[in-house]
């Protein structure tokens, strides 16, 4: 079926490529511009689709594109976004409609929702998941944006989005940055559920000495029960590969910011979301290679577990972290949504991501069946999520008290048993932070028996 729709695509890399296929198969005409010219044809002339125009500069595109214009941006995060932006200006019109489908910082996106505005432009603030894969087949897509601009995309974004058993995987999260941080906090989550993943390989491959075929099998196994999701699969498809073994890839990873931003965001907001933090310290550790190098040959040890906690139990560990990092990730989208009135629904989040995007797993149909109808104040309080907790609980003890033993280093399952043990904690040692904090800057200190009035007190 030919759409009247024409959309414009600036930025033809791959995800932009299998962006382009996308709307073409879902019977858009698309005008797409890429700096390297040359590229753009070549992609063109392996399609041979009379609905794919390519331009030779933004300026065809944008002439060639219907009023009011919709064009998607699909260049790298930062800088070039702001250089597109201020190249197109000029020559738009009021009501046309630029959407940033990169991993923009969210506050980014407040800024150029609010120049554009001031321009009579609209600025959609687009967070996409799933990879190029995602943008072929189907992303996860994140919205923020104008209710206008929201009504006149709708259409086209249901029919691109993936599709799951609750609806096309997208949903409207508010105006300015609120898509773009959806997104950011999706990408911390993914962090932690990965840096849990690689705590578990870790502990079986170096710890317990499993052969790579016990590992795959682990994995398979695990992604038969509650830990069914596109994360543990992808740990047993990279495991299976006859190309490439684990242990030929430098072990240093890296990161594009996201994960970052998202702690950025924690602090600013007062939230704690420790299991992310630790994943994303996970990884700067692993990228100090020459110090660990160094170190490790003043130091050794074997590091092999002698008391192997049960694959039941790595399971259960493993649950129990990835529930820690949803509920931390949530608790802060729910606290962005205050500070920045977005008119955000988090039950809108699970049906998101349940297909397309890279967190995608039955732990979302749990969420979505648990809290139609209720409003939880935190992910914690939903049943499913407290219970799993508390099943999990110690067979997460076992596994982190055996890998202690062993030195196998497991950072975000550590944090989400601390940020645990915290958070039900009725008490905490924090009376003596606040002795010393009024003992050496008179800062002041509440007393339980009169537990509004700051006092300070002489030590
Ligand atoms: C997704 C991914 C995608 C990408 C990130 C993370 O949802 O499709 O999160 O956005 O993988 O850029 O990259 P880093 O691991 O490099 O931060």
């Amino acid at each position: 079926m030919k759409l009247d729709s024409h959309i414009g695509i600036v930025g033809l890399a791959t995800m932009g490529q299998n962006l382009c296929l996308n709307l073409l198969d879902q019977g858009y005409r698309v005008a797409a511009w890429n700096l390297e010219t040359q590229e753009a044809i070549r992609f063109a002339e392996s399609q041979d689709n009379d609905s794919l125009h390519i331009c030779e500069d933004l300026d065809e595109l944008i002439q060639h594109l219907p009023v009011p214009r919709k064009i998607i941006l699909l260049v790298r995060a930062g800088e070039p976004v702001d250089e597109v932006i201020a190249q197109c200006l000029g020559l738009l019109y009021q009501g046309d409609i630029l959407i940033d489908a990169g991993n923009s910082h969210y506050g980014d996106s407040e800024r150029r929702a609010r120049e554009l505005g001031e321009k009579g432009v609209e600025f959609v603030g687009l967070g996409v998941s799933g990879g190029s894969e995602g943008a072929r087949r189907g992303p996860s897509l994140m919205f923020g944006g104008s209710d206008s601009a929201w009504q006149a995309t709708k259409e086209i974004l249901e029919r691109t989005a993936a599709q799951s058993d609750y609806g096309p995987c997208l949903a409207n999260f508010g105006k300015g940055g609120a898509g773009h941080f959806v997104k950011m906090i999706h990408n911390g989550i993914e962090y932690a559920e990965m840096q849990l993943l690689a705590e578990a390989y870790d502990l079986m491959n170096r710890g317990m000495g499993m052969s790579s075929a016990e590992q795959i099998s682990a994995f398979e196994r695990f992604n038969e029960g509650p830990l069914n999701s596109f994360l543990v699969e992808l740990t047993a498809r990279v495991l299976r590969s006859r190309q490439t073994r684990l242990d030929e890839i430098v072990d240093s990873a890296g990161q594009k910011g996201t994960g970052r931003w998202a702690l950025e965001a924690g602090l600013d907001l007062g939230v704690p979301i420790p299991t992310i933090a630790a994943s994303v310290d996970a990884r700067a550790v692993s990228a100090l290679l020459d110090r660990r190098l160094r170190l490790s040959q003043r130091i050794s040890f074997d590091r092999d577990v002698s008391n192997a906690p049960s694959l039941e139990d790595i399971e259960r560990a493993l649950i129990f972290g990835k529930i820690c990092a949803f509920v931390q990730g949530v608790d802060l989208i729910e606290s962005a949504k205050e500070a920045h009135q977005w008119s955000l629904n988090i039950a809108d989040i699970p049906k998101t991501w349940r297909e397309g995007c890279i967190l995608r797993g039955v732990l979302l149909d749990h969420w979505i069946s648990e809290i139609e109808g209720t409003e939880p104040k935190s992910l914690i309080d939903v049943s499913y999520f407290w219970e799993e907790l508390v099943r999990c609980d110690e067979a997460a003890r076992i596994v982190l008290s055996d890998c202690m033993e062993a030195r196998i280093p497991m950072p975000a399952l550590t944090a989400s048993l601390s940020w645990f043990d915290s958070i039900t904690s009725g008490r905490l040692p924090q009376n003596l932070t606040q002795a010393q904090r009024d003992a050496f800057g008179a800062h002041g200190l509440y007393l339980w028996n009169d537990p509004d009035r700051l006092v300070h007190k002489e030590w």
